[in-house]
């Protein structure tokens, strides 16, 4: 029996690399030999974008795409949307019976955006119990493994709380445990920063969206700043403080490096050289992924298809562990 792999990201923009490289491109290695449930997080991109519902209907069926687009094969991989499974919710809700409240405050995801507004509300109830969400999503299906990146390594650790607090509450006695505790599998991703060497996020407007057109790269690429110490051509820079850097280190081979770093220290090139075969290697990765999203979006319903195969294929095993779930607690009447 291959593993069972659960994920979910939130549609909450246009996938760009810092996805691709951070967790998507994993999943394309994972869907070969895991039995793999990848799922649209509508619900959970709603705890912080309640206020925005246009932002999330317009991207559900667009990460569809971008995950096809990278190379996400339907018929080894089952894909959903979260909110076509109200499963979800019924173990949500019955999880937040017997959860601690203080086991949900003290997740630093949730404390780290308490004490750092930005202009979002997110003093809610919602919010406070988005790994509780998370939990339900990923212990529905019984996963053995969820890939996490460090910031979800936390939510994983509250889901083994849950699980194991579940089974030991209404769980006694069985052969099996009802709910099962999965682990978090990580892998070595790699952190690829912004255009301006913070984190690469929409909300920072500092993204290389994965179907941008090559001409809008190599605008990008070419107005990113450089080593700030560098302000002239005849100035040697240091790659350390140059925010291309981290691109070269994922994009270029060890030559290129070596080229590019030399040239940099002894200002033998400018930055325009420096980045130019970043901008290649860039618009070459992207090459695969617009020929598929060009053959799926001639499509679109092709796209839906997917995901209702997906939704019908997941729900089935949400109903049979909620008919569980609810005959140990004693909702079976
Ligand atoms: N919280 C995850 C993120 O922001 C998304 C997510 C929701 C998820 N449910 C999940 C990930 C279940 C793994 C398993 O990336
Ligand atoms: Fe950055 Fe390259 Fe310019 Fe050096 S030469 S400052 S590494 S872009």
């Amino acid at each position: 029996m291959r593993t069972r792999v659960v994920s979910g990201m939130r549609p909450t923009g246009a996938l760009h690399l810092g996805h691709y490289h951070g967790a998507l491109k994993n999943w394309v290695r994972l869907q070969q030999d895991h039995d793999c449930f990848f799922f649209v997080a509508d619900w959970h991109a709603l705890t912080t974008h309640y206020q925005q519902r246009e932002v999330i209907e317009r991207n559900v069926y667009d990460m569809v795409v971008d995950w096809l687009a990278a190379g996400i094969d339907p018929k080894r991989a089952t894909l959903f949307i979260q909110s076509r499974i109200p499963e979800h919710a019924e173990l949500f809700a019955l999880l937040a019976m017997g959860t601690p409240s203080s086991w949900l405050e003290r997740v630093p995801s949730y404390k780290h955006q308490l004490s750092s507004p930005d202009g979002r509300d997110l003093a809610t109830f919602g919010f406070l119990g988005y790994p509780l969400l998370q939990a339900a999503d990923i212990l529905i299906y019984r996963a053995g493994l969820v890939p996490v990146g460090e910031d979800q390594a936390a939510h994983v650790e509250v889901t083994r709380e849950v699980a194991r607090r579940f089974n030991h509450l209404y769980g006694q006695g069985r052969a099996e445990p009802v709910l099962v505790e999965p682990s978090a599998l990580f892998t070595e991703t790699a952190r690829l920063p912004g255009l301006d060497g913070e984190k690469m996020s929409k909300s920072a407007d500092n993204t290389i969206e994965m179907r941008d057109p090559p001409e809008v790269v190599e605008q990008k690429i070419r107005r990113m700043p450089t080593d700030p110490q560098r302000v002239r051509r005849g100035d040697p820079g240091d790659p350390a403080r140059c925010p291309v850097w981290p691109f070269h280190q994922l994009y270029s081979d060890a030559a290129t490096q070596a080229w590019a770093r030399d040239g940099c220290t002894s200002a033998g090139i400018g930055c325009l050289d420096c980045k130019q075969p970043v901008i290649d290697a860039i618009v070459r990765e992207q090459q695969p992924w617009r020929e598929r999203a060009e053959s799926v979006l001639a499509n679109p319903k092709q796209v839906h298809w997917i995901v209702e195969m997906g939704t019908e294929r997941a729900r089935t095993i949400a109903r049979q562990t909620m008919k569980d779930v609810r005959e140990a607690m004693g909702l079976a009447y």
